[in-house]
């Protein structure tokens, strides 16, 4: 049976690294302020706000909330963004994603100063992790490293397996799987489904960021592999699940995170640490 990856647990390390890091900040003079902007009233994306604004609480981040009406034109998000990445209290910048669909998400993402760019979205950010630089890293592949350190599983010189091939998941998390001397392959909505199981079979660490509720199952793992399911999905029953089949996988994995508990609150919590990385950053500490 499987070690059970408690991301809750770590997440709140992982505040506390961050809020003693912000109080330091601020004892210097500098400020560490999260501005968090939501478009519209998308309800799911409305929870993750709150969330964040409260985990802004925990750590002592003066957080500075903008809620705009679903008809925001471009011209207006994309004055505010030039606003917060000009006002010297904002350390860090979240635009909540996704955008209504007549506002330009990539526009928006290039738009916000890539010192602040606490998401880990601007191409400065993915193009310093794909050159190995130090930089802001997106927040959900980050607490999957800080989980896979915790517990103590060394990539290097392992298989990983990523299933998923996103721009804020997938492909980020390969590279950091990579910069830690995994040898990686990623599987997408294009492989072969007949090879899917196989590939993942390779994995001593296998990351599920695909977006389909319960798609790997038990025997598709490794025995004592690194199970990570980044999947929030609905089972037939409307109930939260992942993209991986836990009651299936626990049997198998050495490793295994649970939905709920595994890998949501740890991006929540590496949000929290990058904001004041970008605070260090931006006064040349870090
Ligand atoms: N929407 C879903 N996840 C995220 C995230 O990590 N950052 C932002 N900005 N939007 C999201």
């Amino acid at each position: 049976m499987a070690t059970i990856i408690d991301g809750k647990k770590l997440a709140v390390e992982v505040r506390e690294r961050a809020a003693a890091e912000v109080a330091e900040l601020a004892s210097r003079g500098i400020p560490c302020g999260l501005a968090v902007v939501l478009v519209g009233n998308d309800q799911g994306s409305a929870t993750y706000v709150r969330a964040k604004l409260r985990d802004c609480e925990l750590c002592g981040i003066p957080s500075h909330d903008y809620k705009l009406p679903a008809d925001t034109t471009q011209e207006e998000l994309m004055a505010l963004i030039a606003r917060l990445n000009a006002d010297a209290d904002v350390a860090g910048i979240l635009v909540q994603m996704p955008l209504p669909a007549h506002l330009d998400e990539e526009q928006v993402v290039l738009a916000i100063d890539p010192l602040k760019d606490v998401d880990g979205f601007h191409p400065e950010s993915l193009g310093r992790l794909v050159r190995g630089l130090p930089g802001l890293r997106p927040c959900t592949p980050a607490g999957i490293m800080e989980m896979l350190d915790a517990y103590g599983i060394d990539p290097a010189g392992k298989n990983a397996v990523i299933v998923g091939r996103s721009s804020i998941v997938g492909k980020p998390m390969s590279l950091m799987l990579l910069a830690r001397n995994a040898t990686i392959s990623v599987a997408h909505s294009h492989t072969d489904p007949r090879e899917l199981a196989r590939i993942c079979q390779s994995a001593d660490i296998l990351v599920a960021a695909c977006g389909i509720p319960k798609m790997v199952k038990g025997p598709w793992v490794k025995p004592g592999a690194a199970v990570i399911d980044v999947g929030m999905d609905r089972d037939e029953d409307g109930k939260l699940c992942g993209d991986v089949d836990f009651a299936s996988a626990e049997l198998v994995a050495g490793h295994i995170t649970p939905v709920p508990g595994g890998v949501g609150p740890m991006t929540r919590a590496m949000l929290m640490s990058n904001v004041a990385l970008a605070a260090k950053i931006q006064h040349g500490l870090a």
